[in-house]
């Protein structure tokens, strides 16, 4: 167990902006920051971090919270995870109480798999560097394929030994569960015969260990030493609870400070692409490992940069292969460029065989933009075909019709014309009827998922009434929330009798908090509030007040209670929502705010009074209704008439 302190001080250090700026290009917007949601596809910005309040929120999901949460959502941490993460990045010593066995039972699944695997990542790279077989045969060869031994440390590169269980029967030495060595894929067992037999997945072969956006161990792939036709070059783990290779790409973790700072990716096919890329001195560089990219895989760089540069190794037919997979960068409104390298050569080759500069030097001169290059490639296959030349045109226009930006379709429709040598018209009709079949097949599905919304008219008046407390109650909180720690000058109307004996509102001035305002005329009336959540937001800040005089946000958002954690930060960020908009707030609102705050106090109070006597008239006649014959205590009922009357009274009068 983490001890409180150091929780504590974790809490104390951590910045929400620079927890999040790990895994979201944020972008200044006004006092706040703002970013593309990394929970959903979107192309304008629904993210928002409060640098402030120290919290954030995502308005497409609803979700959000403090830096812990984002870490729990996002990397799908449990609370201590995300504790340990922060501790390391900032440095935290982290206390510990000495855990019992069953709390060691306790971490979960994925926790056990995840320890598992970064004790591979340690065995592998200890025996790569430290023992003489590693030395020998894993490190030799990576230091004949060029690496340096500090490259090699970075990531985390390893070797796993020629002989049939040595790894896993370590690992069973060390303590660590058969069930995740098995459940990671590092340790195959064979069933049948007297008894099971165990071998280490990855014998004989170097380790390149893959890395989640934050830096965790998920999966490995192998890449065999020998000639072996027949065995494959290189093994990945299977597909697992902590490892899905269409979700990650190679390199992420290394690659997310630059391609955010660069504000582009290059994308490369595989693991040794990206390394010696890294050791020539480009970082922004991610592999999908020989595969089609994925939407997820997209995703996970479009969180970072707009721009994406494919690198495609010099082989003619695998280009033509691979520039389908990429209507779906355009599909995601990223801009997409295109490298090819000279015949026979990868990216890793290339880097090796030429200088620093001149490896820069020939990115940039050779960096073409998507479209241009795919007309051009097809083009060479359509030449004096005019078949083929129309099925080009087609397939161009379908990655045109990909991009979501009117605007650049046009341009990009302007340039083919130009290049294939024929009237914008033809395309742009093209696209046009392209567009439309789009719309149509969205409409369907949108209509197949629409539910029929019959809503019984009477049940309507009811629901208005409960959401207008609702509302209400709401702005209570919102009020505590906001101002609850401010001093304020109030005014207020007492029932007094003039000299002639008449009843009256007499004016009276005060100074208070906002807290102790509302708590005060809240306890008077006995008001409970309807909702549950706000009750027990309500209640945290009573027990805050009487604790320490004082509402403490940060204890209200780091909550351990998400109902109260999440309330909180809700009505704190609707507050901020304006700068997602470029629009800035106008000035005189804030400063008005300061003014118009024992008025919006009292209102409040009023209101909620309001609604309630309502709410209690309508209660008395419905009761009445109800026992038939019955009629209504009309003493009651005009007792509250007159009491609602005078809220009014008040209402109006406190200006
Ligand atoms: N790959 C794989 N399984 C294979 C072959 C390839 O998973 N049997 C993936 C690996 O991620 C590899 C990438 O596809 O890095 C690209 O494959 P390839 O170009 O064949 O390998 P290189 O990266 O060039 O590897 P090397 O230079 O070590 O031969
Ligand atoms: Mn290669």
């Amino acid at each position: 167990m983490i001890t409180k302190q150091t929780i504590d001080q974790v809490f104390e250090t951590a910045r929400v902006e620079e927890v999040i700026g790990e895994f979201v290009q944020l972008k200044k917007a006004g006092s706040n920051f703002k970013g593309l949601s990394p929970f959903v596809d979107e192309k304008t910005p629904s993210f928002m971090v409060s640098p402030v309040k120290q919290i954030w929120k995502d308005f497409s999901t609803g979700k959000g919270g403090n830096a812990i949460t984002f870490l729990m959502e996002h990397e799908h941490f449990s609370y201590p995870e995300a504790i340990r993460w922060l501790a390391k990045k900032y440095n935290i010593e982290i206390e510990e109480s000495e855990q019992t066995d069953e709390q060691k039972k306790q971490i979960n699944e994925r926790e056990s798999m995840f320890l598992v695997s970064k004790y591979a990542k340690d065995y592998f790279h200890d025996i790569l560097m430290n023992t003489q077989k590693g030395r020998a045969i894993g490190l030799s060869y990576f230091k004949e394929r060029g690496f340096r031994e500090d490259t090699i440390e970075k990531f985390d590169l390893g070797y796993c030994k020629d002989q049939w269980d040595d790894f896993t029967k370590t690992a069973l030495q060390k303590g660590y569960d058969l069930k995740y060595l098995k459940a990671t894929g590092l340790t195959i067992v064979k069933e049948g015969g007297e008894r099971d037999r165990m071998f280490d997945r990855f014998k004989g072969r170097v380790m390149f260990p893959i890395h989640s956006m934050s830096g965790r161990i998920l999966g490995f792939g192998g890449r065999i030493l020998t000639n072996d036709k027949k065995a494959a070059k290189y093994l990945n783990s299977p597909e697992s609870e902590i490892y899905h290779k269409s979700k990650i790409l190679y390199g992420i973790y290394h690659a997310k400070k630059e391609i955010a700072k660069q504000d582009n990716c290059f994308l490369v096919e595989g693991y040794t692409d990206v390394i010696s890329f890294h050791q020539s001195g480009i970082e922004n560089v991610v592999a999908s490992s020989g595969t089609a990219l994925t939407p997820d895989q997209i995703r996970l760089v479009n969180r970072l940069t707009n721009n994406i540069t494919v690198l495609f190794d010099g082989d003619a037919a695998g280009i033509r292969a691979s520039i389908r997979g990429i209507d779906l960068i355009l599909e995601q409104g990223m801009n997409v460029k295109v490298v090819t390298f000279p015949e026979g050569e990868d990216p890793d080759s290339y880097a090796k065989a030429n200088s620093d500069a001149d490896l820069k030097a020939y990115l940039e001169k050779n960096a073409q933009d998507f479209i241009n290059f795919k007309v051009s490639l097809l083009m060479e296959d359509a030449q004096n075909d005019p078949v083929k030349k129309a099925g080009l045109i087609r397939g161009i226009v379908t990655s045109i019709a990909k991009i979501p930006d009117g605007i650049q379709r046009e341009v990009y429709i302007q340039e083919c014309a130009r290049i294939m040598d024929i009237s914008e018209r033809v395309l742009f009709s093209e696209l046009a009827q392209l567009i439309n079949k789009g719309q149509k097949e969205v409409q369907k599905t949108t209509q197949q998922n629409k539910q029929p919304q019959l809503q019984p008219l009477a049940k309507k008046k009811e629901e208005t009434k409960v959401n207008s407390l609702l509302l209400l109650e709401k702005e209570v909180i919102r009020i505590l929330l906001l101002y609850g720690n401010e001093e304020v000058a109030f005014v207020n109307w007492v029932h007094a009798f003039n000299k002639f004996g008449k009843p009256i509102l007499e004016k009276e001035e005060y100074t208070n908090t906002v807290s102790n305002e509302l708590y005060l005329n809240l306890q008077e009336d006995e008001i409970e509030f309807t909702n549950e959540v706000f009750q027990l937001v309500y209640h945290e800040i009573i027990h805050q007040l009487n604790q320490d005089e004082k509402i403490s946000i940060e204890r209200l958002v780091g909550n351990e209670n998400p109902s109260i954690s999440s309330l909180v930060t809700n009505i704190l960020m609707d507050e901020e929502k304006y700068t997602l908009s470029d629009w800035e707030r106008k000035e005189v609102f804030v400063t008005e705010t300061a003014k118009i705050l024992p008025k919006l106090v009292t209102d409040a109070i009023l209101n909620l009074r309001r609604v309630l006597i309502e709410t209690k008239i309508n209660a008395i006649i419905k009761e009445a209704q109800e026992e038939e014959g019955q009629t209504p205590d009309f003493e009651e009922v005009t007792n509250y008439i007159e009491l609602k009357k005078l809220l009014y009274e008040k209402l109006n009068r406190v200006v």
